[in-house]
């Protein structure tokens, strides 16, 4: 698939702009049109509603806890003190001091990369760069609250959501009386100056994040990794990312966060990459943020695990008496629980259902480009088109789309010839076209047009909305 060719459609069909486009744009932002938002809604909609509202059934057939929350960009920067962030979350980064190129990079990316000299080249090829020695970066963007401009009004917008679970995870416990395990999930914005945006929206400075913070026991902890990294891909799949295009990477020790015991990546392999890349991490993140937290804030966040507690034999412990004292006062059923973080990009996981949507195929001997999206994922869910606009058929078809447009987004097009309109559905990737002709009038049936297949039936008018219903609900 040619990525130039998926961008030039996403701007002529409104699926995705460059920001601030009639100022000439800004590097790492992108702002979406009116295909692209629904798309992207229909991306993290899905996503709250198969792992928020009804996650699959755990490992051992349990139902799954899990509640949302949805927190400010800013935070107290001590958040970010004991998260890491202010101390670690940076790049290297080194700059060229060659005339004609003062190009600034990744200092740990330089291969991938092409220089602004012309032909371009990888960063320090050319015998006249002059790359300096690698600088860090925070990536973290700065900004100041109140009128003072001064360090003690610094604050940050946040650069993942994660951190706003974790300190809201006292919050949670006490307001909904949750039991571990249990999860919490938050879907928003995240910003991170990057020093090199890239690869159209797959690396930008703003994006969203799809995140779970999922508390458990200890002794637990392995089991829900695993359950996560298993659900995580399979979603994906479920989406229409076909399995040979996916893959999930264990991260060696080396790459892992030193406090991390396990860490997965669930790849992709996107057009503009000889190599996967990532979609998703799956973290086990053991006890890490909430004992920094603890640490930083000086607030109790361990778990008192009340039904173990009343369960267990405190009595001798074989005559020690340290141990049965510890026991009585509650000692080993109090712990911090050991946390599994899936965290997902919106805007990565949108970019990959456009790369794998994107076809041209011939249809009866003219060329087309069609977006074979998940219907879960197309922006339009199905557009009403009467034949011709005479004889009654408008009428019939805008009363039918009226009734749609009460539970799904529809089109109504009743513009030109009917080929052009179902071309111009394909290339929206509208998984139906539902046409009233003149039959429509005399025995109630309509055409359903499948885009993928270009085939057509009849069905009855009144069976349009459980077709609809069909095809949108999530896989089991
Ligand atoms: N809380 C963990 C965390 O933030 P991450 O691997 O840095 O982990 C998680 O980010 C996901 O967020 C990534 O897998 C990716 O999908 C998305 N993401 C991260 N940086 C991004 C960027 N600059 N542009 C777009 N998406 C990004």
């Amino acid at each position: 698939m040619d990525m130039e060719k998926l961008v030039a459609l996403c701007r002529r069909r409104g699926f995705i702009f460059q920001s601030s486009e009639i100022y000439g744009g800004i590097n790492g932002f992108w702002d979406y049109g009116p295909l692209g938002v629904e798309l992207k809604k229909n991306v993290k909609e899905a996503w709250w509603q198969d792992m928020v509202r009804n996650p699959p059934l755990g490992p051992d057939g349990q139902e799954i806890n899990m509640v949302g929350v949805d927190c400010a960009l800013v935070m107290n920067p001590k958040v970010w003190e004991a998260s890491g962030h202010v101390a670690g979350f940076s790049d290297p980064m080194v700059d060229c001091k060659t005339d004609g190129c003062k190009g600034r990079f990744r200092a740990d990316q330089l291969a991938g990369m092409t220089c602004p000299l012309k032909p371009s080249k990888a960063p320090g090829q050319f015998e006249k760069c002059q790359l300096t020695q690698p600088r860090v970066f925070n990536l973290m963007f700065k900004t100041f609250i109140g009128a003072l401009e001064d360090p003690s009004a610094i604050a940050y917008l946040r650069p993942e959501t994660a951190q706003g679970i974790f300190v809201n995870y006292k919050n949670v416990l006490d307001s909904t009386r949750l039991k571990l395990p249990f999860g919490i999930a938050q879907v928003g914005k995240a910003f991170r100056n990057e020093i090199n945006p890239r690869n159209y929206t797959f690396r930008s400075r703003e994006f969203e994040q799809m995140e779970i913070e999922f508390f458990c026991h200890p002794d637990e902890s392995m089991k829900w990794y695993e359950y996560w990294r298993d659900v995580r891909i399979r979603w994906y799949s479920q989406l229409g990312i076909r399995s040979e295009r996916l893959r999930p990477r264990e991260q060696t020790a080396e790459e892992r966060a030193f406090y991390s015991i396990g860490t997965t990546d669930i790849e992709y392999m996107f057009p503009f990459s000889e190599e996967p890349q990532e979609l998703e991490g799956v973290a086990h993140r053991a006890s890490y943020d909430l004992t920094q937290h603890q640490k930083h804030s000086g607030k109790d966040l361990s778990y008192f695990d009340e039904e173990l507690w009343a369960k267990a034999d405190k009595s001798p412990y074989g005559g020690d008496k340290k141990k049965e004292t510890e026991a009585k006062a509650g000692l080993p059923y109090r712990f911090t629980p050991h946390v599994i973080e899936p965290s997902a990009g919106a805007d990565r996981f949108t970019l990959a259902v456009l790369c794998e949507a994107y076809a041209e195929d011939t249809i009866g001997g003219e060329a087309r480009v069609v977006m074979r999206f998940h219907p879960r994922m197309a922006p339009i869910k199905a557009a009403i088109l009467p034949l011709v606009n005479k004889e009654g058929m408008p009428e019939k078809a805008f009363a039918l789309y009226r009734e749609l447009k009460q539970d799904y987004n529809v089109f109504y097009d009743d513009k030109g010839a009917v080929g052009r309109r179902y071309r111009r559905q394909d290339e929206a990737g509208t998984p139906f076209c539902v046409t009233i002709d003149g039959q429509s009038l005399q025995d109630g049936t309509v055409t359903i047009r499948d885009r993928d297949t270009t085939e057509q039936r009849r069905i009855p008018i009144g069976g349009v909305a459980d077709e609809l219903r069909k095809l949108l609900r999530p896989a089991q």
